[in-house]
């Protein structure tokens, strides 16, 4: 990973998801279980969560392998798995005392070694910012034992996630920032071509590689908190994040811009706009 990725995920972007890591569960749930339902974790597994970010996916996971299991989040942004793990901490003392099973590791999954040998490997959102995504995932081939699952959500192209391009572009035409990154570069849309991303995979050694459809609609929140959710749907995306970061001055009126595009989605009271999402299915390869 570029010492800029790394930077981005440990300063100011890092700092937004944690921030906002209560909404962006709320928001970005029914995409990672869609993608879990269908690693579907049993007990005993042993389970690794790719850019865990801040552990709520790794939490839910650990749930599912009890008794005997256990899960490791993995993610390379420092603010993120130190929320991490104070989250972990409370689900301890708390009601959830079985998350004895739940470890956060601070690791770049393109450049460290994993200490596996996991039975699975699951990630919600965590795989599209590698600057070499075939030695990442080879990577995480290795990490699994020989046939070893790996299913994760990602997104797919711009124009099919209107919840991210519509506060995105209304933002850009206010800040001023360049376009979207190219197809392939590290970005959320860096694995949104079908092609691409099973050639991807395929490189990097996983076998019986299926990709479908997942959730199409995301409910960013109530429109009574227009605001908020305009900032924190700006805030999700890094390069939108780093240039709010740059220019203090333009936020109010990017966040504005966004709130007023938004506007126009109301359901029910909700602010709700269509998702576009791949679900990745592979097996790592036999001994
Ligand atoms: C869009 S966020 C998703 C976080 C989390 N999975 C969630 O759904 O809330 C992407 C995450 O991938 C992590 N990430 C990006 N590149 C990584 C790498 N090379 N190694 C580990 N984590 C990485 C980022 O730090 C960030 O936490």
């Amino acid at each position: 990973m570029s010492a800029s990725q790394a930077d981005l995920w440990s300063g100011p972007v890092g700092d937004s998801w944690v921030r906002n890591a209560v909404a962006y569960d709320r928001i970005l749930e029914p995409l990672g279980r869609a993608a879990l339902d269908r690693l579907d974790p049993g007990p005993g597994e042993r389970v690794l969560d790719v850019g865990c970010g801040t552990g709520s996916t790794t939490l839910e996971i650990g749930r599912r392998v009890l008794p005997g299991g256990s899960v490791l989040g993995v993610d390379v942004s420092r603010p993120m798995i130190d929320f991490a793990r104070a989250r972990l901490t409370d689900a301890r003392e708390g009601q959830d005392s079985d998350a004895q099973n739940v470890e956060f590791a601070a690791l770049d999954v393109e450049n460290d070694e994993l200490p596996g040998p996991f039975d699975a490997a699951f990630s919600r959102l965590g795989v599209m910012f590698f600057d070499d995504p075939t030695a990442a995932f080879a990577n995480i081939a290795r990490s699994l034992r020989p046939h070893g699952r790996l299913a994760f959500v990602c997104f797919a192209s711009p124009l099919e996630n209107p919840f991210i391009a519509v506060p995105t572009f209304a933002a850009l035409a206010v800040l001023g920032g360049p376009p979207m990154p190219p197809p392939g570069a590290p970005g959320p849309f860096s694995l949104a071509d079908p092609d691409l991303l099973r050639g991807i995979l395929e490189s990097a050694g996983f076998e019986s590689v299926d990709l479908s459809r997942g959730p199409d609609e995301v409910t960013l929140g109530p429109v009574g908190a227009l605001d908020e959710v305009a900032r924190q749907a700006l805030e999700q995306n890094p390069a939108v994040m780093s240039l709010l970061d740059a220019d203090p001055d333009a936020r109010d009126a990017a966040v504005t811009a966004a709130a007023d595009a938004l506007s126009a989605h109301v359901v029910d009271g909700d602010i709700r706009l269509g998702a576009g999402t791949w679900i990745a299915e592979a097996r790592a390869p036999g001994a």
